[in-house]
């Protein structure tokens, strides 16, 4: 999304000492920690999983840290400390606010535990009548696209044979379904492809239909900047909703920003404390936005800690960290490119319009093997499988109906051995051309075949594991107990 010149509302957030890209390496918590290789040694963690889920800064710990002593139950005190707590809390949806773009005066933030929560939360409150269309697409996450399915008619837009959704036939679907279509829902930024929407064209056309746009920013919100725009402009987004632990500030807090006016029409999603104003018997008077929406004693720190994060990112700037994010994936594609049966999905081209994702397999190599290999003999963090996006990745992968009829019976009788998916490395914006090298340097030796671990597979979740590579993961982390043989893990993110 392009940015808009720079007004009062939209100045970067106030509150962190201005920082450069170049900082926020020193500034991720966790940065330096070593982890055991199956050949007995350790190295510095590299982490290329930044999709699902980023480290923390240290600027958000610190919020957190001095913020801590002051900390009391929101709202409903009378106490100093929780009279200071309101303010901070209600300051920090502020400042969410002012990083979407939206129009304080106009829009609302509503604290939720994360994106998948927002869209459940907005498809409950859109009450759509029977025949109510929502249009997406077939590249969304699992996130943005069963909640709609739950409460309303979907239609799903294809993708063209370079895996962008197929706009022609968005445009002439907005346009014939004009009166029945209320909302387009589509992805800022695709978690398998890291492609970026052209939303501001997607708006427009669901506005010349009477429609309203909702962009899941999950993906986009840590790498770019984002604006709103004023609801006057055809290209505005009228929904908008992000991740607080894909930010750097790992703390539970999503963020749902839309329209007061819609908020404030209907009954709120959830009830029970904190969405009345009053209540008797047989009545209840619903607060104002986003109290109406935010049931039960909220996460006051994930909120203090998204607004933090915010303020770092904010303060270093949304541009350069784009721009930082788009040299290290034109540099990391390049490595890839010159490695022998590296298949990459998705385009390669036109950086501008991604989002740091690269998603891959090496030809005849089974994705959990190749992650698999990466993490123990390379200390590499990077994730496998379908990612809760399963019909964009299979349309990728070009499985075929049998095929997939097939995979499915498999999957649905627990073995999960064949089921199809690829290998993804993602960015953050404290990655550096030594993560890419490290993955390249693993990449080249497992191509050659130059791994030195013997790996089962485990049919019940499809995941390898080397033998030998007994670890004491209480050694690392006192919290933590050994991972039970064969736990069934749902796919995720
Ligand atoms: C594009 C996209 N949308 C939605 C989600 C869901 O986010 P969360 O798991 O934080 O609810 C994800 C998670 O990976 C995502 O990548």
């Amino acid at each position: 999304m392009e940015r808009r010149e720079e007004t009062a509302m939209h100045a970067p957030v106030a509150g962190a000492a201005p920082m450069r890209v170049e900082d926020l390496r020193r500034e991720i918590v966790g940065i330096e920690t070593r982890v055991p290789l199956l050949d007995g040694t350790e190295r510095p963690y590299v982490f290329l999983d930044n999709a699902a889920s980023t480290p923390a800064l240290r600027g958000v710990l610190r919020a957190i840290e001095e913020f801590l002593p002051w900390y009391s139950g929101v709202h409903r005190g009378t106490g100093f400390k929780s009279v200071l707590t309101t303010g901070v809390f209600d300051a920090a949806h502020d400042t969410v606010g002012k990083f979407a773009g939206a129009d304080p005066a106009r829009n609302t933030v509503v604290f939720t535990k994360n994106t998948t929560e927002c869209v459940n939360k907005l498809s409950n409150r859109f009450r759509f009548r029977p025949d109510d269309v929502v249009i997406t697409t077939t590249m969304e996450h699992h996130s943005n696209d069963l909640p709609w399915r739950k409460n309303a008619r979907v239609i799903h837009i294809g993708i063209t044979s370079d895996g962008r959704p197929d706009l022609a036939a968005m445009k002439g679907a907005i346009a014939r379904e004009k009166g029945r279509v209320r909302l387009v829902a589509v992805s800022g930024a695709s978690n398998i492809t890291g492609l970026c929407s052209p939303v501001r064209d997607i708006a427009a056309w669901a506005h010349g239909a009477g429609a309203k746009i909702f962009v899941d920013a999950a993906q986009l919100a840590p790498h770019r900047p984002i604006d709103m725009l004023p609801d006057d402009d055809p290209g505005h987004i009228d929904f908008l909703a992000l991740s607080a632990h894909k930010m750097y500030a790992p703390f539970g807090t999503g963020a749902l920003v839309g329209a007061k006016e819609f908020f404030e029409e209907g009954d709120p999603d959830q009830v029970g404390g904190g969405v009345v104003d009053i209540v008797t018997l047989d009545r209840a008077v619903w607060n104002r936005p986003p109290h109406k929406e935010e049931a039960g004693s909220p996460n006051v720190i994930g909120g203090v800690a998204l607004a933090a994060a915010v303020r770092v990112l904010s303060s270093v700037g949304m541009d350069a960290i784009a721009a930082h994010e788009q040299e290290l994936l034109a540099y990391g594609y390049a490595k890839l490119k010159k490695i022998n049966r590296i298949v990459l999905y998705g385009p390669t081209d036109h950086l501008e319009e991604k989002v740091g994702v690269m998603a891959f397999n090496i030809e005849g190599m089974h994705h959990s093997l190749v992650a698999a290999i990466l993490s123990v003999e390379g200390g590499i963090g990077v994730r496998d499988g379908c990612f809760c996006a399963h019909p964009y990745v299979k349309e990728l992968l070009h499985v075929g109906a049998e095929e997939d009829r097939v995979f499915t019976a498999e999957v649905l009788s627990g073995n999960k051995s064949h089921m199809p998916g690829m290998v993804r490395a993602s960015l953050g914006c404290y990655n550096t051309r030594e993560d890419i090298d490290a993955l390249a340097e693993m990449l080249e030796r497992v191509v050659k075949g130059a791994y030195r671990g013997t790996y089962d597979q485990d049919p019940a979740t499809g995941a390898f594991h080397a033998r030998g590579y007994d670890v004491d993961f209480a050694r690392y982390c006192s919290l933590a107990s050994q991972p039970t043989p064969g736990r069934v893990h749902s796919e995720a993110s």
